[in-house]
């Protein structure tokens, strides 16, 4: 489904927009340490968004060849090396004092040691003590009569968070996805472009032809990464040739497979697109995990909700609607939100109302989702601290790294070391305190503990020293990326 990068290609191909649009605002937008409680204030701290917006963003500066491999930098080795306290793990005791057993009862005292070692998906996380006591306070109302404040605060936080002008909330991330391309399609013939890896084109159980009657075409990015405008223009169709569905939209996603798409290339496919009177859509289901990482690059400070609302604003600027799930990296028992026009979201509230997306008393749902947004959001710079730490531990004994690391997934092939995925994950497994993974995809999140990396890597370093010479040298002449089993992708 999927093809492997070789280090080399990731370094060929691999953009620095973090590096290219780094400028003097990092400078001009100097970051506030985190308060006590880096809580969320009262009301969006007034940072004005101007002082935060860089240049690159500011204008349509976008004729640059962004495809040309040479401009695009090192991947990994171009991380930024922020000290914000932020960026600072916590450690296995501190993620476990939010869960007591007096309030969680045993069982989930335990369940949250085991999730602090499962590398399976970002959505292996517990809501916390605190996280769900919110859910008590909130409102009771019923959200489909639009008579619960709790929802109707987070539509709005999440509106404003990200430059637009409505949101909704909906049950997850496949739902909110399938809804906003659901409210973008009128009538067949009608299609839809996507990366041919795409979680709305692959993995929604075919919900698109279901839904909206739909052609979908997956498209492989030239450079092996991410889609540019170049490999979309001569996939759009313009209603010219009446064999083939019109394009009617085109649908990013942010992070895939944990690589941040290049903002600077967003911007050039959103003036392709546009051009066109076609749409943008973003499948965000990670974007909080890009914004972290923006945040972090610039040196900004994540518990500010002002410094939030300008990253998130600029880098939903150039789509017409953005799906961002909330039960992913940042840890809100369940949700997503969409995000676009007033007249788009109501349109939307429509046809949630027809998929049975509907929910009546969600305030306490929302009220969660509200406070990882606060509490947990800041954390994903920790979270990417970590997924690199694992990196370089898995590189440093011999695994090849995949693909870039910008967040918090890391692809590796242990095969230059004469093992497998399933040998590595057989042994994580059968570990004292066992570590759950289930192929080369590692996801961390806000509650992975930095002892779990450790261990990781010292198991991994262990098995290594246990392969025979022979067997070793094989799989040192097969080389990164000879193994199937090896994905860049889910
Ligand atoms: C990129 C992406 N989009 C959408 C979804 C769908 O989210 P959900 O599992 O909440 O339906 C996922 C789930 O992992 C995802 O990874």
């Amino acid at each position: 489904m999927t093809r492997v990068l070789s280090p080399k290609s990731i370094t060929a191909a691999r953009t620095a927009s973090a590096a290219s649009l780094h400028t003097s605002a990092v400078a001009r937008a100097k970051s506030t340490p985190p308060s006590a409680s880096a809580a969320r204030p009262a009301k969006p701290a007034a940072t004005p968004l101007s002082s935060l917006l860089l240049p690159s963003f500011k204008g349509s500066n976008s004729s640059s060849s962004s495809t040309s491999p040479t401009r695009r930098a090192a991947s990994h080795t171009a991380m930024p090396t922020t000290t914000s306290p932020y960026s600072v793990p916590r450690t296995s005791a501190q993620i476990s004092e939010e869960v007591s057993e007096a309030v969680a009862g045993k069982e989930n005292v335990q369940r949250l040691q085991r999730l602090q070692r499962d590398f399976r998906s970002d959505t292996f996380t517990m809501p916390t003590d605190a996280q769900l006591l919110v859910s008590l306070r909130a409102s009771r109302g019923d959200d489909v009569y639009h008579e619960d404040p709790s929802t109707a605060a987070l539509e709005e936080r999440i509106a404003k968070m990200t430059g637009k002008e409505a949101a909704l909330f909906g049950a997850s991330g496949t739902m909110t996805n399938q809804l906003v391309i659901r409210t973008h399609m009128k009538q067949p013939p009608h299609s839809v472009i996507t990366d041919h890896r795409a979680h709305v084109h692959m993995l929604e159980a075919g919900g698109i032809a279901m839904f909206s009657q739909a052609t979908t075409h997956g498209i492989t990015p030239a450079n092996g990464i991410h889609l540019t405008a170049e490999d979309i223009e001569p996939a759009l169709q313009l209603g010219t040739n009446i064999h083939i569905a019109p394009t009617k939209l085109v649908c990013l996603e942010n992070t895939l497979s944990g690589i941040i798409f290049p903002q600077e290339e967003v911007v050039r496919i959103g003036e392709l697109v546009h051009k066109n009177d076609i749409q943008l859509h973003l499948d965000g289901a990670r974007m909080w995990n890009v914004a972290a990482a923006e945040i972090e690059r610039r040196g900004l400070n994540p518990g500010d909700e002002g410094v939030r609302t300008a990253v998130l604003t600029e880098l939903l600027a150039p789509f017409d609607s953005a799906s961002l799930c909330l039960s992913k990296g940042i840890g809100a028992p369940i949700g997503s939100a969409i995000v676009g026009t007033k007249e788009f979201i109501e349109r939307a509230r429509w046809f949630r109302k027809m998929f049975g997306g509907g929910v009546r008393q969600s305030g306490g749902v929302a009220a969660s989702a509200d406070y990882a947004l606060t509490h947990h959001f800041p954390r994903l710079a920790g979270t990417h601290v970590l997924a690199r730490r694992l990196a370089a531990g898995l590189e440093s004994v011999g695994c090849g790294i995949v693909a870039p690391v910008d967040t918090s997934m890391v692809f590796f092939d242990p095969t230059p070391l004469g093992l497998t995925i399933g040998e590595i994950c057989d042994a994580l497994a059968a570990l004292p305190n066992p570590i759950n993974l289930n192929a080369n995809r590692v996801v961390l999140h806000h509650q992975t503990s930095p002892e779990a990396v450790d261990d990781f890597i010292a198991e991994v370093e262990r098995l290594a020293a246990l392969v025979p010479a022979e067997k070793r040298a094989a799989g040192a002449a097969a080389g990164v990326g000879a193994s199937a089993t090896v994905k860049l992708g889910y």
